[in-house]
């Protein structure tokens, strides 16, 4: 396997839907997930359940799937806090994912803080989850515009990725929330970055709101990146995010890596199963081309 993905849908994805999918289907849908052979999937999310009533069952959920899930997979779910590390634990979680935006709005908007004011937050979560060995991931979000205030310098990717790393996180996502990037702009953030962290510890999330997803992939590809979110069928989005669309499609993105040559571990047959899975779960047709084709077969 050369490009790792990370499977996002049930935590990114389902949090963005209408519909609230019961734990018992959340937890098939995982299990398919594992079944096509991915081995990283954040599962959910244990943030304040009034902000994210869809991901409030993430107790049951990941309570659900842990003991089920093979040792080489990797089941992760985001935490914004030491109190949602703490629940994190009591679920046997052994990787957690912190999270904060390049912009000073998303940020208040998305967990109610400045940017200054997240970063001893996180801190003190990292700190935490490391001393209980657990790994931790970063993400950034808004590195390619904000909703609120447009365009996000560089310089403040820079920043937030630069604190991720030194609180001890082993990599950072660094997330086009509102799907407005493009491969010019993904080459020249990509190759800011990597001037402080190697291209290892980056990892593309993309939102496919404008259709650019896919040709931001291939981008970061060019730029040495081989790890990327995405969720099954296109689900997602980002609450906060007004007009958000899901991420880039798994199916997707497995079809066009395999394509190029990319080993992905990843079987697209059984990764179409988990899609019409989810698809009948929610009762509307999902964005993946992919799985539209697949299941026109
Ligand atoms: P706050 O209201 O400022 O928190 O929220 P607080 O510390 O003042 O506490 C207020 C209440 O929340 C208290 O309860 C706490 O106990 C409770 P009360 O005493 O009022 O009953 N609380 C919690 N409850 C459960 N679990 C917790 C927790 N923490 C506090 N962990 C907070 C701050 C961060 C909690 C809130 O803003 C929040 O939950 N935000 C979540 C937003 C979110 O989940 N957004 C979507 C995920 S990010 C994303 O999608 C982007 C990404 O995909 C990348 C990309 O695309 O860019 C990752
Ligand atoms: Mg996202």
């Amino acid at each position: 396997m050369n490009v790792q993905i990370v499977e996002v849908g049930p935590r990114d994805g389902l949090q963005n839907e209408s519909v609230i999918v019961p734990a018992e289907a959340k937890i098939e849908l995982i299990k398919k997930l594992i079944d096509a052979g991915l081995v990283r999937i954040e599962a959910s999310s244990f943030v304040n359940p009034r902000w994210i009533p869809q991901l409030a069952d993430a107790e049951e959920v990941l309570q659900g799937i842990l003991p089920a899930s093979k040792k080489d997979v990797r089941i992760s779910a985001l935490v914004p806090n030491v109190r949602g590390l703490e629940r994190a634990r009591l679920c046997g979680v052994s990787e957690v994912a912190l999270f904060m935006s390049a912009s000073e709005s998303h940020n208040r908007k998305n967990i109610n803080k400045s940017i200054t004011e997240t970063f001893p937050v996180l801190a003190e979560a990292a700190k935490e989850a490391l001393a209980l060995g657990m790994r931790v991931r970063g993400y950034v979000s808004t590195v390619f515009g904000c909703p609120y205030e447009g365009a996000v310098p560089v310089d403040n990717t820079r920043r937030v990725t630069h604190a991720l790393v030194e609180m001890g996180v082993s990599e950072v996502s660094l997330g086009d929330t509102i799907g407005v990037a493009t491969p010019k702009q993904v080459h020249e953030v990509f190759q800011e970055l990597v001037k402080d962290v190697t291209t290892e510890r980056l990892a593309g999330h993309f939102h496919d709101t404008r259709g650019t997803g896919l040709a931001n992939v291939a981008a970061a590809l060019a730029e040495g990146i081989r790890i990327f979110d995405s969720s099954i069928g296109g689900l997602g989005g980002c609450p906060y995010a007004p007009g958000a669309a899901g991420n880039i499609s798994t199916e997707d993105l497995v079809y066009m890596l395999h394509g190029m040559g990319y080993e992905t571990g990843v079987d697209l047959n059984r990764l179409t199963e988990a899609g019409a899975y989810i698809q009948e779960q929610l009762g509307r047709e999902l964005t993946s081309k992919v799985l539209k084709a697949n299941l026109a077969k």
